[in-house]
């Protein structure tokens, strides 16, 4: 019915990213769901697959931990690569010119789902 929300393609509330701006989310079915991330910058919310072009491990150790302690790029792990919140794109460290996977997503009544169009089995 027009207006109601899809609850499966709910990823959080946007006021969950107030105060801490990224946040880890799983969706899909199978032993492989679609493992992701939320990060917002200013009023906009980007999504990103948590899987670093590098060589493919999550970005975080730390749960819903993914920016430089300034807050200002997407930082891996592993290796150190420095991503820009806005685009994915990787600005420095070993896959600097790569970029994250972006993950379609819309927010509606103060939800934060994925775009109705996205299939998380095409993450795979
Ligand atoms: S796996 Fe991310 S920088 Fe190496």
């Amino acid at each position: 019915m027009k207006g109601e929300i899809d609850t499966e393609r709910v990823l959080c509330e946007v006021d969950d990213l107030a105060e801490h701006p990224c946040r880890e989310f799983r969706v899909g079915a199978g032993p492989w769901p679609l493992s992701g991330f939320l990060v917002r910058k200013g009023d906009d919310i980007h999504a990103y697959v948590n899987r670093c072009p590098h060589a493919g491990h999550p970005l975080n150790i730390r749960p819903d931990r993914f920016l430089t302690p300034d807050r200002s790029l997407i930082v891996c792990c592993s290796h150190g690569a420095l991503f820009e919140m806005e685009t994915g794109f990787c600005v420095d460290g070993p896959c600097a010119g790569a970029s994250l996977t972006r993950i379609p997503i819309e927010t509606l009544a103060g939800f934060v789902l994925l775009a109705e169009d996205v299939d998380p089995a095409d993450y795979e």
